[in-house]
């Protein structure tokens, strides 16, 4: 067992994603069964009673490899030394709330969380923002940061959706998720994202396309389930959920955000996943954003890496354009709030 414990900084550390993270990462899914793993959460003062108890319930797990837990509403005490912060906890929306209203309270989150993280994290800190607007949070976030943590050390998740995606696809082609590769999310995590099966293959090589096209009797047909029924469902699952559920996807968020941080930090393995990441304009996305793109990671320091050269035709490419102008947008919001 490696000796020197991970800092890992749970945010909502009260809430339904903190509460399926952090057993998770306890028992070592995240970083491995030999790295040790010390936790921090954050919690508002309303929040601090939950996390507190989440806090005992670890305790009684006796997980190996949980050094200690920290429960805590001061953002310098639990960033200081984190080397992954998992933020998560942000401002719902709530009815007769505008757009604008929901990017400035967030704003007033991830801006003295950027600039906590900046101050006191460990000079490696990775930083996955799980809280919504995710995209524009982690830009803000990056942003308060600067310049003492590079603003690529910050990403957002929208490994939920690829993970969607894959099970959509394995449901319809029948076969094991494990069996489909190179499946790309584009864009925002947001309705407007495109779930990009163009790229992708089965196990056995053969095109997702042309396997769509087996199973659904034609190339027209594929087209047509791609565009009426997968897209869609994929990019409003999380609407669905709510729908079903009552309330937003709690585990399956918690168990991509696990995906997330572990194939950044222990390697993606062959083929590629998606993460949103910061643009330095890759697929002509404009500099400076926090987009999903196609990516791979080597377990190293440089983290998750953007795969460049895919092909796009013309309607992936409208459909990218369309979810990037979503993401131009809400920057340009925060940017008038004064924030970035
Ligand atoms: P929740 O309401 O159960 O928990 C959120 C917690 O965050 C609460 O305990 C709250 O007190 C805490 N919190 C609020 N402000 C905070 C702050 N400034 N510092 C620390 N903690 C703070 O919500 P949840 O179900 O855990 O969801 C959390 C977020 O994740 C939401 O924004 C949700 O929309 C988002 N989400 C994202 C994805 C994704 O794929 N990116 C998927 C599902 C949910
Ligand atoms: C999800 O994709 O499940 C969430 O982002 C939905 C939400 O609005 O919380």
């Amino acid at each position: 067992m490696a000796s020197e414990p991970t800092t890992v900084t749970i945010t909502g550390g009260g809430g339904q994603i903190g509460y399926a993270l952090m057993f998770r990462i306890a028992a070592g899914d995240m970083l491995g069964a030999d790295r040790p793993v010390r936790l921090r959460l954050l919690e508002i003062p309303q929040g601090m009673r939950a996390a507190e108890g989440a806090a005992l319930e670890l305790q009684d797990c006796a997980f190996p490899l949980l050094v200690d837990v920290d429960v805590t509403d001061d953002p310098l005490t639990a960033f200081n030394g984190t080397r992954i912060a998992l933020l998560v906890g942000a401002r719902p929306r709530t009815a007769g709330m505008e757009r604008g209203d929901l990017l400035a309270a967030n704003a007033g989150i991830f801006g003295p969380q950027g600039k906590a993280i900046g101050a006191v994290a460990d000079e490696d800190v990775r930083v996955v923002v799980v809280g919504n607007p995710a995209n524009t949070n982690a830009l803000i976030a990056a942003a308060s940061a600067a310049p003492d943590v590079p603003a690529d050390r910050f990403s957002a998740l929208t490994r939920l959706d690829h993970n969607r995606a894959v099970g959509q696809l394995a449901e319809t082609l029948q076969v094991a998720a494990d069996e489909i590769a190179d499946l790309v999310v584009w864009g925002n995590h947001s309705a407007t994202q495109f779930p990009d099966v163009s790229h992708a293959i089965l196990a056995d090589g053969m095109p997702v396309p042309d396997a769509l096209a087996e199973r659904l009797g034609g190339r027209e047909q594929a087209t047509a389930w791609l565009d009426d029924v997968f897209i869609p469902r994929v990019a409003k699952r999380g609407a669905e959920i709510i729908e079903v559920r009552g309330s937003s996807s709690v585990a399956s968020a918690a168990n991509a955000a696990i995906d997330h941080v572990r194939d950044e930090q222990l390697g993606s393995g062959r083929g590629l996943t998606s993460a949103a990441v910061l643009s330095r304009g890759e697929y002509g996305v404009p500099e400076g954003l926090v987009c999903s793109f196609p990516v791979t990671s080597r377990g190293d320091r440089a983290g998750y890496r953007i795969v460049e050269g895919l092909d796009l035709d013309d309607r992936a490419r409208g459909r990218i354009d369309a979810s990037v102008a979503e993401l131009v947008a809400e920057r340009d919001a925060v940017r008038d709030l004064g924030v970035l």
